[in-house]
């Protein structure tokens, strides 16, 4: 059994505690939140305090769960997770029980699968990435650190997703595409060719339309 503490209590947090609410090996001890008080209740847990109180006044050996969202950007979540990790905690990852996992796949520390997730063979997702309902990566294809791959997502094979960018609901990246780092990919977008760093693209075929 693993005893947790969830950082974070926004909609993700909300979705992160139901999935843990099915698995039976991870016990929630309490709550860090920024915006809720020292003894407050979320979801029926107690907060604990916020960030910086867990950093000094817990041990490090309780593992976290960053439940921080990623709606346009990543930088809250990776600004989390490097803050804990800097402070020699551990994430966990919650994967919700109904995906699916290559055994040849290889998931990093802190990621968080919701609901119908579908991973193939020799695919790596890097730390701390966000996989929704029913998204789906190809094989050989790797997923980089602070990712969100969002709703009805399909990933090919042999594709890279660059860290920190996020690929918004209902997007596709054909297989072989490299999408760089620090990417918004817009809802419904086909991404056929490799982007730059720093870009917002959307659209059939996905064309750039902004910097970051
Ligand atoms: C791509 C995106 C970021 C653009 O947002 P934005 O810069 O605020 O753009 P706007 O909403 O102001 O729209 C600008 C124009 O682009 C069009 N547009 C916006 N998103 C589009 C998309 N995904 N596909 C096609 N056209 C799009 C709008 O219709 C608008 O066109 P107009 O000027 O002719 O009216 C946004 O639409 C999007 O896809 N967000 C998804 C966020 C998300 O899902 N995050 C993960 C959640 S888990």
């Amino acid at each position: 059994m693993h005893d947790v503490i969830i950082i974070g209590n926004g909609d993700n947090a909300e979705v992160v505690i139901d999935i843990i609410s099915e698995i039976h090996d991870i016990n929630i001890i309490g709550i860090a939140s920024e915006n809720l008080n020292k003894g407050d209740q979320f979801m029926g847990f107690p907060v604990l305090g916020n960030d910086q109180d867990i950093i000094s006044s817990t041990d490090n050996s309780v593992q976290l769960v960053n439940a921080v969202g990623a709606y346009r950007n990543t930088e809250k979540r990776q600004g989390t997770f490097d803050k804990f990790k800097q402070a020699g905690f551990t994430f966990i990852s919650v994967l919700h029980p109904n995906v699916s996992i290559s055994s040849n796949a290889t998931i990093g520390e802190g990621v968080i699968m919701y609901s119908g997730v579908s991973i193939n063979t020799n695919t790596t997702i890097g730390n701390n990435c966000i996989l929704a309902l029913n998204c789906s990566v190809g094989h050989h294809t790797h997923i980089e650190d602070h990712v969100l791959i969002s709703a009805g997502v399909n990933v090919g094979a042999n594709a890279t997703v660059g860290a920190n960018s996020l690929v918004a609901i209902g997007a596709s990246v054909i297989s072989g595409v490299s999408i760089s780092k620090n990417n918004l990919i817009g809802a419904g977008a086909v991404v056929v060719k490799n982007t730059s760093e720093n870009q917002i693209l959307f659209g059939v075929p996905a064309k750039p339309i902004n910097e970051k």
